[in-house]
């Protein structure tokens, strides 16, 4: 038995946690166990809680200093944990991952030039391309049927760096949905390219401190110099401590050229001006969560161990994505012979489970289906009860 409970199972209904009070907005229906968006059913450390109550206690909320403390413990955790080493004005605050992608296509890229995304991928990348009127231009990832995890197809990055010209590609590194820390080998040939065609490299890193089974993460910029120059990060202690709530990110931009006029540009629009509560929960999450990570991270360990379990034994038509990252599993539902409708109805109208539909992150996830396994493991054992039942049911 660990420190914390990771067992224990939290009602979030009428907290206005979006996982499970918008289960009617997205799905139609209520009465469905929520297993789709990427954040936890986990308390979140109790020195968190504590520092956040303390604060929230003295009645005035007023506009806040940014602490030098908050920095260094950005500093000091990518350090640490990661081995990056990261200078104070190489770094800055970002509310948030989405609208920071958002602020760089806007601000490194024009109306009608192209950028380039790795599908099956995070969704939003996709909206916030084509929302802000650039072109979207595709490499998809090539899924190896034998050794059950995806690569990046370098020949094809290569054409359509070559062909298309895009300014920025985004990379998603960890990978969402299929929970893949990329190789230090595929960084560098991204990197090299990606200098040799002259494209920002937008590098996601918000599942970097979620790393399983020893696996390092490697951050992005820090495999080459032709990295560091194209790189524009960003990480968050969100999807780490649970805390997506407080909106908190950060920025680093090794390069100058990039760095200074992306700053410039977040500071004088006040994007980057945190709250204190930002500042508050990253700093104290960065100092004292470490012990707390490592045991969700075993925990989570553990109810991967457990669904790969269950379906080599009791499902063996669905396979779970390889994984090295994160606590998304990416389900390859497509030995069950169903159309992608089909396989939602399943999941949703007879299992009653909310997933993550595989084609919101391309057409390339058809037949997917991305299962949240941030919950306590009696939550994730009733799932997959039921969707085995389900499937024997249905005689498929
Ligand atoms: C790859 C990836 N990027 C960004 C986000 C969201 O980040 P934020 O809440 O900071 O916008 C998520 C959340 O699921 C994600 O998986």
């Amino acid at each position: 038995m660990g420190k914390y409970d990771f067992d224990r199972v939290i009602d979030r209904r009428g907290s206005g946690a979006m996982k499970v009070d918008a289960l009617d907005e997205f799905y139609g229906r209520h009465d469905l166990l929520a297993l789709w968006i990427a954040d936890m059913d986990f308390a979140v450390s109790p020195c968190i809680c504590d520092a956040l109550v303390a604060r929230m206690r003295h009645p005035i909320y007023g506009y806040a200093t940014v602490p030098d403390s908050y920095w260094e413990s950005i500093i000091s955790w990518l350090d640490r944990r990661h081995g990056w080493k990261v200078d104070r004005s190489e770094l800055t605050y970002i509310p948030g991952v989405v609208k920071a992608i958002g602020y760089a296509i806007n601000h490194f890229t024009a109306v009608g030039e192209s950028i380039l995304i790795q599908p099956p991928v995070y969704h939003p990348f996709r909206r916030l391309i084509e929302g802000n009127r650039r072109v979207m231009i595709k490499n998809p990832l090539l899924l190896d049927e034998e050794s059950g995890t995806y690569r990046m197809d370098f020949d094809d990055l290569e054409a359509k760096f070559r062909d298309h010209r895009p300014r920025m590609m985004i990379l998603c590194n960890p990978h969402n949905p299929a929970g893949l820390q990329w190789d230090e080998e595929s960084l560098r040939r991204v990197a090299s390219l990606a200098r040799k065609y002259g494209v920002v490299v937008v590098s996601d890193e918000i599942h970097g401190d979620l790393m399983l089974r020893g696996t390092r993460h490697i951050p992005f910029a820090s495999v080459s110099d032709d990295a560091a120059e194209v790189a524009v990060t960003f990480g968050a202690p969100s999807k780490t401590f649970n805390i997506a709530g407080l909106v908190s990110s950060w920025c680093v931009v090794k390069n100058p050229a990039l760095r200074n006029s992306f700053f410039e540009w977040l500071e004088i629009n006040e994007f980057s001006a945190p709250t204190f509560v930002a500042t508050l929960g990253t700093e104290i999450a960065y100092r004292c969560g470490d012990d707390w990570l490592d045991e969700v991270l075993e925990y989570i360990e553990g109810s991967f161990d457990m669904v790969e379990r269950i379906l080599a034994e009791r499902l063996p038509a669905v396979k779970m994505i390889r994984s090295n990252a994160s606590f998304l599993a990416w389900l390859d539902c497509r030995g069950l012979g169903l159309t992608h409708q089909e396989l939602i109805d399943l999941f949703v109208d007879r299992a009653h489970l909310a997933l993550n539909d595989g084609a919101m992150f391309g057409d390339e996830g058809e037949g997917f289906m991305r299962l949240n396994l941030g919950s306590p493991r009696s939550v994730i054992r009733e799932a997959m009860d039921t969707l085995v039942a389900c499937v024997e049911g249905a005689g498929l």
